[in-house]
């Protein structure tokens, strides 16, 4: 078995179960694995269905699940009083009505040298968080959709398909107080999560594009999960023989923006032992393809990825197209 096999195995296999990846009994301690029925490629639900839902509720993350979803992500923030949240941004204004609900609980910033106004989750208790409609922005059917707590998406998600959090800003947040990192593993032991035992159902990814972060629950995370660095234009260095070598020492993949990737860049990391994860794949842009499952499939099938994210989980092609 190569490097590149045995890596994937150990940074997906733990969640077979869940992922459907292989049968459940090649999980068991001991038991041969058969190379041929773990050549699956893994879908991440980006921000859950969100090509079809308001990204982040348990709308989203439900219709991911039913679209067989082997992955549901969570971006993660946290509110004023130390809850972890599920939404994208480090502010509240673009996915929530939170400029009606609390017009005058904002931070006045200079953004491109122009005076903004920013509704930071950090300002505001989970109690105030939960009044906002986080479904309207998306479409009027969705109205009075709530932001979740990463305890509800848990709730939701657990045994049926793996966790794919995301430290968003831990530096931000640690300015402001906050411990991501230990707030992220307190809620992994609590749903005892971070137990071997608990992959074969739910299995857990941790991704972030901090190598301090990662670093960080390497380092607090024995026996580790899988950690996976997110690359993009600015940390393309990463992607770099030097940079994939430093990568190894402290996670088990890495997931670049999609324009970062070829071929050869694939073979690397593998080489190195490490998954490949691009991310996004849009069916409201597929680039030059005239299908993002033509480009999903490139992605995986010619390129090599092992897995990819994307808003369309339905899409997701589970064998080469023809
Ligand atoms: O985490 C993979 C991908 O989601 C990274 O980009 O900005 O959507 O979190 P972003
Ligand atoms: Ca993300």
């Amino acid at each position: 078995m190569t490097l590149a096999r045995r890596s994937f195995l150990k940074h997906f296999s733990t969640g077979i179960a869940a992922c459907k990846l292989i049968s459940p009994a090649y999980a068991q301690r001991g038991t041969k694995i058969k190379p041929s029925s773990v050549a699956k490629k893994v879908l991440v639900a980006h921000r859950g269905a969100s090509a079809y839902a308001p990204e982040h509720t348990l709308e989203s993350y439900r219709l991911a699940l039913k679209q067989g979803a082997d992955f549901v992500e969570q971006d993660l923030q946290i509110t004023r009083d130390g809850v972890l949240i599920c939404l994208h941004d480090i502010t509240l204004e673009r996915t929530t009505n939170v400029k009606e609900s609390f017009p005058t609980r904002f931070r006045e910033e200079l953004v491109n040298g122009a005076s903004t106004r920013r509704w930071y989750v950090s300002d505001f208790s989970l109690r105030e968080i939960k009044q906002l409609d986080a479904g309207s922005w998306f479409n009027p059917k969705f109205r009075g959709a709530r932001i979740p707590t990463w305890q509800e998406a848990i709730d939701l998600v657990r045994g049926k398909a793996g966790l794919y959090p995301e430290t968003k800003a831990p530096e931000v947040y640690g300015q402001r107080g906050f411990d991501m990192e230990r707030l992220v593993l307190d809620v992994l032991r609590k749903n005892r999560l971070d137990k071997a035992s608990a992959a074969r159902h739910t299995p857990t990814i941790i991704q972030s594009f901090s190598p301090e972060s990662l670093r960080k629950l390497s380092a607090m995370l024995k026996p580790g999960l899988p950690l996976v660095l997110l690359v993009d234009a600015l940390s393309a260095r990463w992607l770099t023989q030097e940079g994939l070598a430093e990568a190894k020492k402290f996670v088990s993949g890495v997931a670049p923006a999609k324009a970062l990737l070829d071929k050869n860049l694939v073979m690397q990391a593998h080489a190195h032992g490490l998954t490949v994860t691009p991310y996004t794949f849009r069916s409201r842009n597929a680039g030059s393809f005239k299908t993002v499952q033509e480009e999903m499939a490139y992605y995986l099938y010619d390129l090599g990825a092992d897995a990819l994210f994307t808003d369309n989980p339905d899409l997701f092609p589970r064998v080469p197209m023809g």
